[in-house]
C-alpha cells in the first residue's frame, strides 16, 4: 500500500465533493453515466475501482445492482459509503494486484475513472479488469491525455504537485498521463473491442485553470 497517496486521500476525503463540483468542474461521473446506461440492467454485479467518495456509484442508485468498491483511502471509502448501499468496500491498493482480491467473482460492469492516472502499469491492471469481467461485461475508464505540444509544459509523468516551488511531501506521487495511441495499442493487444469512447476537459488545474484533457471509453 503506497502510504503517499493514501495518506493525500484521505486529507481530500472531506473536501473532495465540494471542490471537484465546484472550481474543479470534475465531468467524468456525468459523462460515464451517458456511456454505462445502455449496459445497466437489474440485479448485474458492478466493481468501481478508485471509487473516491462514490461519485461514479451515484448513477446506480435506482438501479438495483449490487456495486462493489475499492479505493487506497478509507476516509474516501467512509463519504462513499454513506451514500450508497454498496455490496462491499474494500480498502485496497489496485497495483497490488486484483486477481487475488476476487478469485471467483466476475462483474458486468466495472468502472475505473480518474484512477488510471496514479497507476504505472495500466495495461496490467486492464488485463486484470478484462480477466474479471463476465462474458458481455463493460470496462468504462478513464485516462489523462498526454499532449506533447501542450503550451503549459505539463510533462508525460510528474508529480501531483508539479509547478509548485517546492513540492509538498503529500503531493509528491506520480501522475502518469498517455497518449491516446498508446492507449489504443494496449486496448486491441488484451484482445478489448471499443464500444464508444469521448475526449472531454476532465477539470481545471490550479489557480491558472489549465484545462487537464481526458478520454472515457467503454471497451468489452
Ligand atoms: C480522482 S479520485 C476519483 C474518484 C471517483 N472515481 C470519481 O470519479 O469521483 C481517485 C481515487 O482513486 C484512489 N486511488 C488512487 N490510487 C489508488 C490505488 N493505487 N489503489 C486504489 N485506489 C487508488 C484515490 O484514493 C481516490 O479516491
Amino acid at each position: 500500500m503506497k502510504k503517499i497517496v493514501m495518506e493525500y486521500n484521505d486529507f481530500l476525503s472531506v473536501k473532495y465533493d465540494e471542490v471537484t463540483r465546484g472550481e474543479f468542474k470534475w465531468l467524468a461521473p456525468h459523462l460515464l453515466e451517458k456511456h454505462i446506461k445502455p449496459y445497466l440492467k437489474p440485479k448485474i454485479n458492478v466493481l468501481d475501482i478508485g471509487v473516491g467518495t462514490g461519485q461514479t456509484s451515484e448513477i446506480f442508485v435506482n438501479s438495483d445492482t449490487n456495486v462493489s468498491c475499492i479505493d487506497i483511502s478509507g476516509d474516501m471509502l467512509s463519504v462513499a459509503k454513506s451514500k450508497y448501499p454498496y455490496k462491499e468496500l474494500i480498502q485496497y491498493d489496485v497495483e497490488d494486484g486484483l486477481l487475488k482480491l476476487f478469485p471467483e467473482e466476475k462483474f458486468d460492469i466495472i468502472v475505473a475513472v480518474g484512477i488510471l492516472e496514479f497507476i504505472k502499469d495500466i495495461k496490467k491492471t486492464l488485463s486484470e479488469l478484462k480477466q474479471l469481467l463476465k462474458n458481455n461485461g463493460v470496462i468504462a475508464f478513464t485516462y489523462e491525455i498526454f499532449k506533447p505540444d501542450n503550451k503549459y509544459g505539463i510533462e508525460k509523468e510528474s508529480p501531483l504537485g508539479a509547478g509548485s516551488q517546492n513540492i509538498p511531501e503529500l503531493l509528491s506521487f506520480m501522475v502518469y498521463r498517455r497518449l491516446s495511441s498508446e492507449v489504443d495499442l494496449i486496448i486491441k493487444e488484451l484482445g478489448l473491442t471499443i464500444k464508444s469512447r469521448k475526449v472531454f476537459t476532465g477539470y481545471l488545474r490550479s489557480q491558472l485553470k489549465i484545462p487537464v484533457p481526458y478520454e472515457i471509453l467503454v471497451v468489452s
